[in-house]
Order: structure tokens, then C-alpha cells, then sequence
């Protein structure tokens, strides 16, 4: 777990928030490792919009708030409208100002922050399922990533190049099964390329966390 910046206070939440909100597990902690290494890059980048796609509990969001300060705004999505609330409380009880925003992917901010989002996160639901579990607004879309884990991110990849600033960085949490090498395919043919912060082994699962940026010759 890291150790410069402390693990935001979740202590407002108990099991039964807990039945319908992801609770921060493995996936969660490893994405807070990867941001803490990143901490030094990241102040330099002095971001002014930081956005998290699927924010569940906030504590990823919270954790970049609290890391980064108050010079930029931090906003999350979220499918699940239970997710947006437990967002904004695990802000506040952590001193630090989110927007939490109900919304598929960055469907309602796409034309608002066209171009200036400095820093995305998204630890998506990639776990491998039949492609009729995809899609729910309750604690399943928590995990249901469909055919190779990738229904919901393949989504998403499409619209990075108009979401991120001429500076901006995109940071995905996947696992094995999700095909890093085809998503690194897919970004390059978007105009990023891609390198791996930190992976991990945690039971069954190799995760690992993805950083792609503008590609030198798209900027
Ligand atoms: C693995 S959880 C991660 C939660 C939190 N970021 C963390 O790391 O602990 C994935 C989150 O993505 C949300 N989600 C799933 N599909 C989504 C979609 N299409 N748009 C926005 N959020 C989505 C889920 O509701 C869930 O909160």
C-alpha cells in the first residue's frame, strides 16, 4: 500500500454501502501505488482537469485530490447513482472537492471537456463474463467486462483522442485476460502510446496499470 500518501479515510462506509458500491480491493490499491509513483510526473504536469471514469467508493479520485491539491478540478462518472454519492461523501470526509457526475463512460462531459482533461482514470469492470451481465447500473457493473473483460473499455477507447488535453494522460487498470498487447494496438492507432506503471499478481488476477499518452508526432 503506499506510503508517501496515506489511503483516503473510508471509514464512513460499512458493508451495506458496500452490497451496492464496489468495495476498494486489490485492483483499487494497486491503482493508488501506480498514481503515488506517478506523483512526481504528475505535479510537474500541474493538471487543471483530473477525471475518474467509474469512481465506485472515490477512493482512487480522492486519493489523486489529496495528492495533487487544490489547483485542479476533480470530477468523477459513474453508471451507478449510488457510486456518485458515496463519491462526493469519501471527498468531503477526506477534505477535498469532487464533482461526481451519473453518466455512461463520459457520455454528459464529452462536449464540456473536449480536449481538457488532463488526467483520466478508469479501473473498469474487467473481469471476463457472459456479454449478458454487461450493462447493469448496481454493483455488477462493478466487475461484468464481458467477452475478454473488454466490453465496456472498448467503449471508451474511441474516445480518448477528443477527451484528452495536448497534454493529457490516461491511466487503465487491466488483467491478463483483457489482451494488453492488442490494447496497446488499438491506442497506437489513436495516437498514444502506452507503458506499464506497476502489475501485480493478487490471487487469481495479474493486474497491471496502463499509462498512455499523446504519441510525439499526433502533438
Ligand atoms: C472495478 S470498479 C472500480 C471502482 C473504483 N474506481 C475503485 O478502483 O475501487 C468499476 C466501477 O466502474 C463503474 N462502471 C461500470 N460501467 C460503467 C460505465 N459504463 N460508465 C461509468 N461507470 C461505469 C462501476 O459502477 C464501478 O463503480
Amino acid at each position: 500500500m503506499s506510503d508517501m500518501f496515506s489511503t483516503p479515510d473510508m471509514g464512513h462506509l460499512g458493508s451495506s454501502d458496500y452490497n451496492h458500491v464496489y468495495e476498494p480491493a486489490e485492483d483499487s490499491f494497486l491503482f493508488l501505488d501506480a498514481l503515488e509513483q506517478e506523483h512526481d510526473f504528475l505535479a510537474k504536469l500541474r493538471p487543471t482537469v483530473c477525471l475518474e471514469i467509474g469512481s465506485g467508493s472515490g477512493v482512487c479520485i480522492t486519493f489523486l485530490a489529496r495528492m495533487l491539491g487544490s489547483s485542479s478540478a476533480y470530477m468523477s462518472t459513474d453508471i451507478n447513482v449510488r457510486a456518485a454519492c458515496i463519491t462526493r461523501d469519501t471527498a468531503c470526509r477526506n477534505s477535498v472537492m469532487v464533482e461526481p457526475v451519473v453518466t455512461d463512460l463520459v457520455n454528459s462531459l464529452a462536449s464540456r471537456l473536449a480536449g481538457c482533461v488532463d488526467v483520466l482514470l478508469f479501473n473498469p469492470p474487467y473481469v471476463v463474463t457472459p456479454s449478458q451481465e454487461v450493462g447493469s447500473k448496481g454493483i455488477e457493473a462493478s466487475w461484468a467486462g464481458g467477452v475478454r473483460g473488454r466490453e465496456v473499455v472498448d467503449r471508451l477507447f474511441p474516445l480518448i483522442p477528443s477527451i484528452l488535453s495536448p497534454d493529457g494522460v490516461f491511466y487503465l487498470v487491466i488483467i491478463k485476460e483483457n489482451d494488453q498487447d492488442e490494447i496497446e494496438d488499438i491506442m497506437k492507432k489513436n495516437g498514444f502510446q502506452m507503458v506499464v506503471v506497476k502489475s501485480r499478481q493478487s490471487g487469481p488476477e495479474f493486474l497491471s496499470v496502463l499509462k498512455f499518452s499523446w504519441l510525439p508526432s499526433v502533438t
